[in-house]
């Protein structure tokens, strides 16, 4: 149930059925001061008015009038010029409370319209023959929440792992391997010492003509099928994925190799689409290259900004294959919705790869394509976050670094219920728990400074306080031995308490058509921060297990199961493990 949608589409019937205009956007939130603003509020009231020429008096009654026949509706207010306030029935309410509870998946719809359009995620895609950093953390934990969010929601979504497979780093990596350590094959080395070479022959690629002649030429063989260069190059491509998949398991991401379509993936489609274009005269050779020229984009000379996709030596470019997949993606993945969750710094990329594939008619236009731009981490001093030596930090040592932090934070705290063997277990959820909803508390497009003072409290926004706040509520329910079966009664509202946690427990579908709609894992966050806020107010104010009698005994411990369950499955769709003690 979607209390928001309920009333939009209630305005949005009136304003239709009255003939009014309904071009105007009507706006319900969820009110923040609800003694004063009631439960939820319609804004942009003037605009309706204005764009109809009717009088706020006829509006007002009409109103008035239709929504007074609403049985969720207590009673509204008009707050010129703008606003209407609307206060829930208690009533509805605790009907509601009582349905939910009775429903597995807390009430919240599958809409069976959603399972046919197709949505691509694309996210993490990392390049290759490199350790996955700290910058890969965003992407690859707020795409993952996002898809979850969207499967619970009955969406139909395809993960799309892009990694970066064929670019020219191979070129310099097989040069530094078959010129100076004269090899031909890399069985049995890590991902750490292919990384090392990587920066090595990056280095001598900057400042030696030969080397990086020869590095071209192998980049050239190699993408035209050479056989021994491409066993190499699959084998270093293994040892990447193999090594990122054990990052991506311990931090309990959903991606797997089945998820993987690598760049490389496209590279058979490549020469056809330069042809392509150039026959449609979208692109056109210049020096040698191909090349296409984009009128809405200029370039710091204010002429339209040129986007190579064929080199003059006959290679490809990141753009290139950005094409092939747009169109793969459009033509036999039948995507109805591409989301990509990737640096804000590729926006430009992005764009012009999206208007070239779209100019080329490779994108039918119903086909929405958006970029949810990810902003950086940055360190202490308020540039990417590095080691103190400048380099970039390992996700995998952020990672074991926040277990070790969190074994601390919990022995500290609490050692007495806890055995060796279930501290370690727990330090582990703890630890990968508290480090990615410190980042998905976060707006995913702003940067944000990294602090482990943050990541780690059990006061404010953290994952601990909500583990905290769940750890009550089993506690309660193991104290009230009851169990959800028992709970026969109709439920019934009798303060203030329970009617604020009860709303905020129906809110719970509103919230995450929200995050799927706009990509934003901070809603979720936001919303379990509320629900913990809310919760601790009802426990302090309100008697549970020393209730006055047994029937508001029984209310309030469905509302303790209610709280238990939302926090689970908000935890959980967060890619986040509860514990049961804290
Ligand atoms: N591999 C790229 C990088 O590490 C990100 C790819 C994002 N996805 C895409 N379709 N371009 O920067």
């Amino acid at each position: 149930m979607n209390i928001k949608q309920i009333i939009q589409e209630k305005i949005r019937s009136i304003v239709t059925f009255e003939n009014f205009c309904d071009s105007v956007e009507v706006r319900v939130r969820f009110s923040k001061n609800r003694k004063t603003f009631g439960d939820y509020q319609i804004e942009g009231l003037s605009n309706i008015l204005k764009s109809n020429r009717i009088s706020l008096e006829t509006f007002k009654r009409k109103l008035c009038y239709l929504f007074s026949k609403e049985e969720y509706i207590k009673s509204i207010k008009i707050i010129e010029p703008n606003f209407i306030n609307i206060f829930l029935h208690e009533r509805w309410i605790s009907r509601q409370i009582d349905t939910i509870f009775s429903k597995d998946r807390l009430g919240v719809s599958q809409d069976n319209y959603q399972k046919k359009i197709v949505t691509i995620i694309d996210y993490s895609s990392p390049n290759m023959a490199k350790n996955m950093h700290v910058g890969h953390l965003r992407s690859t934990i707020i795409g993952d929440t996002v898809v979850r969010v969207s499967k619970f929601l009955g969406k139909k979504v395809i993960k799309a792992n892009h990694i970066g497979d064929w670019g020219t780093q191979f070129g310099m990596i097989i040069a530094y391997l078959k010129e100076i350590l004269r090899k031909n094959c890399v069985k049995n080395i890590t991902l750490e010492k292919i990384e090392d070479i990587y920066q090595r022959s990056r280095k001598i690629f900057d400042q030696n003509g030969r080397f990086s002649h020869i590095s071209r030429r192998y980049i050239q063989q190699l993408q035209s099928g050479d056989d021994e260069l491409l066993t190499l190059w699959n084998d270093l491509v293994q040892i990447t994925i193999l090594e990122n998949q054990r990052i991506y398991d311990l931090l309990g991401v959903s991606l797997n190799k089945g998820d993987i379509v690598a760049e490389s993936f496209y590279k058979d489609m490549l020469q056809d689409i330069v042809e392509d274009l150039k026959q449609k005269k979208i692109a056109v050779i210049h020096n040698g290259a191909v090349v296409v020229y984009l009128d809405d984009f200029k370039n710091h000379h204010g002429r339209s900004s040129a986007v190579m996709i064929q080199k003059s030596d006959g290679g490809y470019l990141y753009a290139t294959v950005e094409i092939a997949c747009l169109k793969y993606r459009c033509e036999k993945l039948k995507a109805d919705r591409i989301i990509y969750y990737v640096d804000s710094r590729q926006t430009r990329h992005l764009q012009q790869s999206w208007a070239i594939a779209r100019k080329a008619g490779y994108i039918k236009k119903r086909v929405k394509l958006e970029h949810h731009q990810i902003g950086m981490i940055l360190g202490e001093d308020k540039k990417p976050f590095r080691t103190r030596s400048g380099r970039n930090i390992k996700l995998f040592d952020l990672l074991k670094e926040s277990i070790t932090r969190a074994r601390k934070f919990i022995v500290d705290k609490n050692s007495e219920h806890l055995n060796k063997r279930s501290i370690s277990r727990t330090a582990r959820k703890i630890g990968i728990g508290s480090v990615k909803y410190s980042d998905l508390s976060k707006n995913r497009k702003t940067d944000y400074v990294f602090d482990w003072n943050n990541v780690f409290s059990f006061i404010g926004n953290t994952s601990s306080y909500i583990q905290y706040t769940y750890s009550r509520t089993k506690s309660l329910i193991n104290r009230s031995n009851i169990s959800p079966k028992e709970l026969k009664n109709d439920f019934y509202l009798s303060d203030r308490y329970e009617r604020e946690l009860s709303i905020q427990l129906l809110r719970l579908e509103e919230v995450l058509q929200d995050v799927s709609k706009m990509g934003l894992p901070n809603i979720l966050c936001c919303y379990l921060y509320e629900l913990s806020n809310i919760f601790s107010k009802f426990y302090e104010h309100c008697a549970i297990l020393h209730s006055i009698d047994d029937i508001q005994k029984e209310n309030r411990i469905k509302l303790v199961f209610l709280t238990e369950r939302t926090i689970k499955i908000g935890l959980n769709l967060l890619g986040i493990q509860t514990v049961s003690k804290m």
